[in-house]
């Protein structure tokens, strides 16, 4: 295996800033220094997993887990350390020592020769639309109402016959193996090579930095047997959940919003009519990969699903999932057209717009549905839908946006103010008292207890040696001792400082993350993304090492009290030194206060 060094390892860091890898996997907030979001170690309903941006660290305050951008990766990926590296690595296009034939590395190549194949393949269909004999999809573009520019934006295409893409790509230079790792041409049982897309509209897909990673492909012919889209099956550079149709594009776009629909034909229409800001999940159900995504470039998401596909519960997992992650996801509600595409055309981007602006966040979504289920004017079905609606509302955490809820409910559905208000507070109440009995169950005792204010005390000299280490390196380590830590991950730490040749904050840093030991990383990322509010570094440095320096004094004078009581075992001399010394302390101690 080649060994990565250390150079490598800090290049790979820093080409990866741990806030944008952590965004990929987590909905991140910024408060202060810090980002803060919901941990996606383990389960908790308000946010303790904080990311510093300055320190490139990582910590959650509920489950402890913390460390570097590295950390983050194996964890998260299940994957080891060096994988992590390599992973990391890869994302930031970094090339790895190849030494041996690792599967890693061939894998690398694979991948670069898919993607290659991909760019290649989209030209050739692209081209191909505009020659003689693509007059079928001329015709089809031009029914669609798609213009020329669209067609450019999007590269869209027309596949060749038979196995016109295999020999083009062949010509290319590609080999057999890696033409079909890319799923574009299959193989039959008779050894022949068959293009996968044949004569169909083609749509290639991209990731967000715009490389295609795969294809759609719609039919031409009117013929009820074909299937209206296939698509490229998942393979070594394309997943599905992970993807979104014109995401490349949308996050391009200057608006905070972002339409998400089914089709390509939706997501295409709306883009030439002046909606940059449209991706498409391809007809699959929202996954939690593609709300990450979507919370990374977009403040809002409006689901714009077809109105008669997919459904309300479709709709509701999708919110779900979206609310989930911290997005703010809004219904849009069409009438009049089956699809967004159909609904443009019909009533222009005016109408369309409006309901953009009109769409309905998740818990007015959940009460339309569940309005559908009861009849108000029978009194019991009211009864009912009170109570069922007062579950979902008391899920809103924020306070006014609640009372915004129920004003709207209250004059929607005429229902009194009174009466949710009364059914509301009974069910948070039930919810807090609830967290209150898991919490104390759950409460160990712990054997050494160490106050809080010693570990924060010592939490932050370590802080001060790792971000203020020519400041404070000198001050701390000429009046605190090893014996001083009460901590042992704070002792760990220290011992190592002190070992180490160290003699700058990032070579401290470098050498501390290097420390494997989970509790270790644990700790210091606490420590990393905590914030002291020091407003003087020189001041903060003083005023620890006099809190040292006065409790080593406190101690000796208890210490020489406590000798002179029984002063038949001294000499004269010792007495007379002892006393000399106390007096000293006292002096000293008086000039501290
Ligand atoms: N889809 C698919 N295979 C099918 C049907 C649909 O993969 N046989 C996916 C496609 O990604 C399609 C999406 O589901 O874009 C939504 O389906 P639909 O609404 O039927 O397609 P549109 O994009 O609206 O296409 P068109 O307007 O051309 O019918
Ligand atoms: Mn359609």
């Amino acid at each position: 295996m080649v060994q990565y060094t250390d150079e490598l390892k800090e290049e790979i860091r820093s080409a990866n800033d741990i806030v944008d890898v952590i965004s990929q996997y987590v909905t991140l907030k910024r408060s202060g220094r810090n980002f803060f979001g919901l941990c996606p170690f383990h389960r908790e309903k308000s946010p303790s997993f904080s990311v510093s941006p300055d320190r490139q660290y990582f910590h959650c305050f509920g489950c402890h887990k913390g460390g570097d951008v590295f950390t983050f990766i194996s964890e998260i990926e299940r994957i080891s350390f060096r994988e992590s590296l390599e992973f990391l690595a890869e994302k930031a296009r970094i090339e790895l020592p190849v030494a041996e034939n690792t599967e890693f590395n061939k894998n690398q190549y694979l991948k670069d020769r898919m993607h290659k194949i991909n760019a290649t393949t989209t030209i050739f269909y692209h081209e191909r639309l505009y020659k003689p004999l693509a007059k079928i999809a001329q015709d089809y573009v031009k029914q669609r109402k798609l213009d020329n520019n669209t067609l450019k934006a999007f590269k869209i295409g027309y596949s060749g016959e038979y196995n016109e893409l295999y020999k083009h790509l062949k010509n290319s230079g590609f080999k057999d193996e890696e033409i079909l790792a890319t799923g574009l041409v299959n193989k039959t049982d008779k050894g022949e090579f068959i293009d996968r897309f044949r004569k169909r509209l083609m749509f290639p897909i991209m990731d967000v930095s715009g490389r295609v990673v795969a294809f759609g492909g719609r039919k031409l012919e009117n013929n009820d047997k074909m299937a209206k889209y296939i698509n490229s099956n998942e393979n070594l550079v394309y997943s599905k959940k992970r993807h979104l149709f014109a995401l490349n594009l949308a996050k391009q776009s200057d608006s905070k919003k972002i339409i998400l629909v089914e089709g390509y034909m939706d997501a295409i229409s709306l883009y030439q009519r002046g909606f940059n800001n449209v991706v498409a999940s391809l007809g699959t159900a929202l996954t939690e990969e593609q709300g990450r995504l979507l919370r990374k470039y977009s403040e809002q998401v409006i689901l714009s699903y077809d109105s008669d596909g997919a459904g309300q519960e479709a709709i509701l997992r999708g919110l779900t999932i979206l609310e989930n992650q911290g997005c703010d996801a809004r219904v849009l509600q069409m009438e009049g057209a089956k699809d967004p595409d159909e609904y443009v055309i019909k009533y222009g981007s005016g109408r369309f717009k409006l309901l953009v602006e009109n769409a309905v966040s998740l818990v007015e979504f959940k009460i339309k549905m569940l309005k559908s289920k009861y009849n108000l004017e029978i009194a019991n079905d009211k009864i009912k839908f009170l109570k069922e609606i007062t579950k979902i509302l008391s899920n809103v955490d924020n306070k006014i946006e609640r009372e915004i809820y129920i004003d709207k409910v209250s004059e929607k559905y005429n229902i009194s103010k009174e009466a949710i208000y009364a059914e509301v507070n009974k069910v948070s109440y039930n919810n807090v008292n609830e967290t209150v009995l898991t919490k104390s169950v759950k409460r160990e005792p712990k054997e050494v207890v160490i106050s809080p204010s010693v570990i924060k005390r010592e939490n932050m000299i370590i802080y001060l040696l790792i971000n203020h280490f020519q400041d404070a390196y000198e001050q701390i380590v000429t009046n605190i001792t090893l014996e001083d830590f009460k901590l042992e991950e704070n002792r760990t730490i220290f011992k190592k400082i002190l070992e180490s040749p160290a003699e700058d904050s990032e070579k401290i840093l470098q050498m501390i993350s290097n420390i494997e030991n989970q509790d270790i990383q644990s700790h210091v990322s606490e420590i990393l993304v905590t914030d002291y509010e020091i407003s003087s570094v020189e001041k903060c440095i003083e005023d620890v090492v006099n809190i040292y320096t006065k409790e080593r004094l406190c101690n000796r004078k208890l210490e020489i009290i406590k000798a002179l009581e029984s002063t038949s075992s001294l000499s004269k001399d010792e007495i007379a030194n002892l006393e000399q010394e106390l007096s000293e302390i006292i002096i000293e101690l008086a000039k501290k206060k």
